[in-house]
């Protein structure tokens, strides 16, 4: 017999971090948020994404799908922003976990939503549709944003005012931050809008841009300026591809890690 036959064969390091979950906060029937434990080890990115998911089922292949970090790099727990899709592989059991529970998470943080790939400006606009805000909430509480831009607008695209989830969060509760508290309050503004129920802001970001309504709503000249404007988008595919033309007639053009510039994109889901 050799010496490969009798020792045991090399143990496989798991590519996934298992975390307990520290709380779940359901906003409504088909959004949550989750906190986990975020390890030592673990290093990402403001505005990066990583794999979240939950063991198979009756000893099956673990259903992993993407995810935005929704903390700030320095933070010490990990949050996340989800859909609940009744049907969904991951989410129809995920949207059960509670404090205590275990969720995956891969090693491997990625993504464009990060300041690094985009070039500097003065202002900096964050346009998100649904669970698109959650690298937002990223973005929003790291103080080397508020370094790199003189002001930092938050829009929150959604279908019904109950899906304005973290309003509260951006209107008040951030002002109160102990690190960017500040900042957020002299170099912040939050711009919800609603497209399928009466709000003070109606309708599609995009709408509002392309009417004028938002600049107006803001008291900013109408426009933007790709000598002092930079952007990102998250959502639906059909908003990122609208509002990626729309930043491109005004001279903005498209940034990536390898190559920074003045707007940057990512869909925040498949579909
Ligand atoms: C880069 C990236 C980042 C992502 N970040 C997030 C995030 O932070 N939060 C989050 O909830 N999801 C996010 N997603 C989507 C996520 O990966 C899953 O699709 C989602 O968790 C649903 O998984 P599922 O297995 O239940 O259903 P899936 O089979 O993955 O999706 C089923 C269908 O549900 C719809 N759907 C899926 N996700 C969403 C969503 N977020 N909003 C609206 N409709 C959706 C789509 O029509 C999709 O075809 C991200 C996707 C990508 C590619
Ligand atoms: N309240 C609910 O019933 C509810 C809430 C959340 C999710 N869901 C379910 O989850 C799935 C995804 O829903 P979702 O609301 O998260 O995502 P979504 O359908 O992508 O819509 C999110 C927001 O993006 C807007 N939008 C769509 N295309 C746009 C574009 N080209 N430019 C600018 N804005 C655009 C939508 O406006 P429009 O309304 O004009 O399309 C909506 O306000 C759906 O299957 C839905 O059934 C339902």
């Amino acid at each position: 017999m050799t010496d490969a036959a009798l020792s045991p064969a090399p143990v496989k390091a798991s590519p996934f971090n298992e975390l307990e979950v520290l709380w779940v906060r359901h906003w409504t029937d088909s959004l949550f948020s989750f906190g986990v434990k975020r390890p030592e080890d673990f290093r990402f990115r403001s505005g990066e994404f990583v794999m979240i998911g939950l063991p198979g089922e009756d000893g099956g292949k673990p259903v992993l799908r993407a995810y935005s970090i929704a903390s700030p790099c320095w933070a010490e727990e990990l949050e996340f922003f989800s859909i609940k899709v009744a049907d969904g592989p991951l989410t129809s059991r995920l949207q059960k976990i509670v404090a205590g529970d275990t969720v995956l998470m891969g090693k491997k943080p990625t993504g464009t939503l990060v300041l690094d790939a985009l070039t500097g400006g003065e202002r900096l606009f964050l346009i998100g549709t649904g669970t698109g805000l959650a690298p937002w909430l990223s973005v929003a509480r790291d103080p080397e944003t508020y370094s790199r831009f003189g002001h930092v607008y938050v829009i929150h695209t959604v279908r019904s005012v109950a899906d304005l989830a973290y309003r509260d969060f951006f209107t008040r509760e951030i002002h109160d931050d102990p690190l960017i508290g500040d900042e957020a309050r002299a170099q912040l503004t939050y711009y919800p809008t609603v497209t399928r129920e009466e709000f003070v802001t109606p309708g599609r970001i995009t709408d509002r841009i392309k009417s004028g309504d938002f600049f107006r709503d803001l008291g900013l000249p109408e426009g933007f300026d790709p000598a002092r404007d930079r952007a990102m988008l998250c959502g639906s595919m059909a908003m990122i591809k609208e509002a990626g033309e729309l930043l491109e007639t005004y001279g903005l053009k498209e940034g990536s890690n390898a190559e920074p510039a003045d707007y940057v994109l990512e869909r925040a889901f498949v579909g």
